[in-house]
């Protein structure tokens, strides 16, 4: 979202402008700049009269249709571009940028009229973020064709992604998070934007429906947010391309097998499943992704024991890797001692948490080991003569030992002390859950 700096850009055209005016205008003394299409010029008044200030707000200040004024100037938010196939004696708006974007500005009220949609040659449009509301216009797509870039996020848009927004042959961006959206994910957003690079739909709530097997062939994606929405369903496959996927809070279901043993996923660095229903085992080939950094899988169903693969190495990059809140079992594997920050806690693990891990810790490698509210029988002693890092948070309160001082002076607030878990609930094992 770097709009090109205006003054240089309008030498730029002048440049370009210069021979046909060479050519048009014998007399050299006054060439006239070209003008807003009148169609455009319609539709900004259009969209000046369904959109206004909050208060505090001042964006709309030079927006000035008096007679002579001159958008493309003048206009705060107005970029044109000339394009002499499409029209040839006329400027077009191709960036629209609506609000400051400061962020002590309240923003836009009102609405997005259809009339918006008649800025044929919009590139960019972006409304930042404030309190416009109703639907996206549905004819946005099958009109604004050159669109490369649309971002409304942080509104309070309704109703439904407009099934128009595919067929885009330029769209890169697709930010539409943090409004009140509903309904179904288009399948055809994935399969028919050849070029969409980062799609961003998280906190709307309402968004519903599975997530479309397209999903997986879309081949340029690389950043995907659709975090706290009601989706259900399966994960498909994540592309190969993908660096970036949020899929917390829904209420995604099934096995993670399928998405993550079938698919390459080289580039992928951040991914967060939290708080959906998935269930079955997690998938030892999840801790070889070579660029994995950060793993948050808390809060799911996810049980059976805790593997890495055997063959494959582990990821070098692994910072964070959160499992906890599930009903894994077993003993958890040693190789997960070169992570960062590894919650375990409120899992079924039982056996004796890992020497490694306790010596990650004590080396400053690992930062943060919860261990807590588990089945866990023994910890080993801290290596010797060595103080824990200052930095570090250990904690393995409530597990079925009774545990040293050392293994619960990192506990967070609210865990429950030095206190271990009831010896009936320790007798019957690790089924004997306690969540
Ligand atoms: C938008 O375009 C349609 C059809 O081309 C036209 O009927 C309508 O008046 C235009 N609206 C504005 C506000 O310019
Ligand atoms: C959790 O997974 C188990 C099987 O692993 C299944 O029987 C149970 O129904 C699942 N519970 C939920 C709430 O999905």
């Amino acid at each position: 979202m770097s709009p090109p700096q205006q003054p240089f850009f309008l030498l730029h055209l002048l440049l370009l402008l210069l021979p046909h005016y060479l050519f048009l205008f014998s007399s050299p003394q006054s060439p006239p700049l070209l003008q807003l299409l009148p169609a455009d010029r319609e539709a900004l008044f259009d969209i000046r009269q369904s959109l206004h200030d909050l208060p505090g707000s001042s964006f709309f200040s030079n927006w000035d249709f008096s007679s002579g004024s001159e958008p493309c100037n003048t206009f705060t938010g107005v970029i044109c571009s000339y394009d002499s196939d499409e029209e040839p004696n006329f400027l077009q708006v191709s960036t629209l940028t609506l609000g400051t974007g400061l962020v002590d500005s309240p923003g836009l009220g009102g609405t997005l009229p259809p009339s918006i949609t008649n800025l044929t040659a919009l590139t960019e449009l972006v409304v930042y973020p404030g309190r416009v509301s109703g639907p996206i216009p549905a004819e946005i797509g099958f009109r604004l064709l050159r669109l490369r870039l649309l971002s409304i996020s942080g509104n309070r848009l309704l109703g439904p992604i407009p099934s128009s927004l595919s067929n885009l042959p330029d769209l890169h961006t697709l930010d539409l998070g943090q409004n009140h959206l509903q309904g179904p994910l288009p399948p055809s957003l994935f399969s028919s934007n050849p070029n969409l690079k980062v799609l961003l739909l998280a906190s709307n709530g309402g968004l519903c429906g599975s997530l479309p097997h397209e999903f997986s062939d879309a081949a340029k994606l690389l950043h995907v947010d659709l975090r706290s929405n009601s989706l259900t369903g399966p994960l498909p496959p994540p592309p190969a391309s993908l660096r970036f996927l949020s899929a917390a809070f829904n209420s995604l279901s099934g096995p993670l097998s399928p998405a993550f043993t079938t698919s390459p996923l080289p580039n992928l660095e951040f991914l967060d499943l939290s708080g959906n229903a998935f269930s079955g085992e997690v998938p030892p080939a999840i801790f070889s992704l070579p660029e994995l950094s950060s793993l948050l899988l808390s809060r799911n169903n996810l049980s059976g024991q805790l593997m890495v693969a055997p063959q494959a190495p582990l990821s070098s990059s692994l910072s964070v890797v959160d499992i906890s809140h599930n009903m894994l079992s077993g003993q958890p594997p040693e190789a997960l001692a070169t992570a960062g920050s590894l919650y375990l806690n409120d899992n079924h693990f039982t056996g004796t948490v890992p020497t490694e891990y306790i010596n990650s810790i004590y080396s400053g490698t690992m930062t943060t080991l919860y261990a807590q509210n588990n089945f866990f029988t023994d910890i080993s002693p801290p290596p010797p003569s060595t103080a824990i890092p200052a930095s570090a948070s250990l904690c393995a309160s409530y597990n079925c030992m009774v545990p040293p001082p050392f293994a619960t002076a990192g506990c967070p607030a609210g865990a429950r002390g030095e206190l271990p878990r009831p010896a009936d609930q320790c007798s019957i094992g690790a089924g004997g859950g306690d969540d």
